[in-house]
């Protein structure tokens, strides 16, 4: 794998706190791979809103660690206090972004490692959240591996997969979902071929995709988005494989804006959609897709998108950053647990039950 997206750096070896959190700041690249260091909480919801940090497993470790920078240096008298104080940095962390629910699923697991063990000391209490906090790094290494052991499966050597977004390891502590397969494959010597939609209007496939894929010695093709239709048509692509933000209890799954549009192109042209995600995207307490919270972003994003004007000053702009492919679009959904395929709600249920 190129890169790290984000770590925990502890100061001292006996000890993981005092430490700080590494991560790469993607709006950087291509041009330059740079690494940003802090222990300040609100860096680190400037770097989840900003897309310093991005994708939602990548979202997900930089909260945990987030909270842990947050509550470190802290003089709580008590456990009790601090965890009170976890409580208050994790919300205003909450407020970052909307619509990947592993923000929400990690805020939520570290404030519950700090009310169960509120009975330690400050000092204990502290150790024990940097610890959850690498584990939730750890265990999304873990995830994504075997998600990519299971999603290799579905590959044949020769093969073109078409993908939307960043879904690899800059979007993931490693590895990455909807990349990771072609990187299981490319170990096990079956070599497949991707190519990348650009992701208007942040370019995450263009400026990360195809930058990742490339440092890992995979073929890339790089086409704007409104290409797909024409590239399908030509029979160059045969599966699509795309992460996930939040996937709801009966498959419908929120991802990058332009996946539904890429999902109706595949069933179109009679080519397999595949959704890669760990269980931490899976929402189970929201019934369908309707219920996920989209994120609108600013309209410079889309008028002066790194730093040129491409169109009218005081244009009105509607900028939604995801949208809702509906799950009878998709042919399975690749979790750490295996291939869960239609009926969803019944698969779904079933891989959520092994975490
Ligand atoms: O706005 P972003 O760049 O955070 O959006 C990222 C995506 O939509 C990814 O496809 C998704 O988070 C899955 S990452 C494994």
């Amino acid at each position: 794998m190129p890169v790290h997206t984000i770590e925990w750096v502890a100061d001292g070896s006996d000890t993981l706190v005092p430490g700080r959190i590494r991560l790469v700041d993607q709006t950087k690249l291509p041009g330059e791979l740079v690494f940003v260091e802090t222990c300040d909480p609100q860096e680190v919801w400037t770097a989840i809103k900003t897309l310093q940090v991005r994708g939602a497993p990548a979202i997900g470790v930089a909260a945990a660690m987030g909270v842990v920078a947050g509550i470190q240096g802290s003089n709580a008298a008590t456990g009790a206090a601090l965890a009170e104080e976890a409580a208050g940095v994790a919300k205003r962390l909450a407020t970052s972004r909307p619509t990947a629910v592993n923000l929400f699923w990690a805020l939520d697991r570290m404030t519950g490692v700090a009310k169960a063990n509120a009975g330690l000391a400050p000092a204990e209490l502290k150790e024990r959240l940097a610890q959850e906090a690498v584990k939730v790094h750890d265990e999304d290494v873990a995830m994504c591996r075997a998600i990519g052991e299971h999603g290799a499966t579905l590959l044949r050597a020769g093969q073109t997969v078409l993908t939307h977004c960043n879904a690899g390891g800059l979007a993931t502590a490693l590895y990455g979902t909807a990349l990771a397969p072609i990187y299981v494959a490319q170990e096990k010597g079956v070599k497949v071929s991707v190519f990348a939609d650009e992701t208007r209007p942040l370019l995450q496939g263009a400026r990360l995709t195809a930058w990742e894929l490339m440092q890992a010695g995979v073929d890339v093709t790089l086409i704007c988005d409104n290409m797909a239709a024409q590239v399908m048509k030509e029979g160059r692509i045969d599966l699509v494989m795309v992460g996930a933000d939040r996937i709801a209890a009966n498959g419908d799954t929120a991802n990058k804006i332009g996946t539904y549009g890429v999902a109706l192109l595949a069933q179109a042209h009679k080519i397999p959609f595949y959704v890669l995600a760990p269980t931490s995207t899976f929402d189970m307490s929201l019934g369908s897709g309707e219920e996920i919270p989209i994120e609108k972003r600013a309209s410079e994003e889309v008028t002066c998108g790194f730093g040129k004007a491409t169109a009218p000053e005081g244009v009105q702009v509607y900028s939604p950053a995801f949208d809702v492919t509906p799950a009878a679009l998709i042919t399975a959904i690749i979790c750490e647990h295996g291939i869960a395929r239609p009926p969803f709600a019944e698969s779904l249920r079933r891989c959520h039950a092994m975490v």
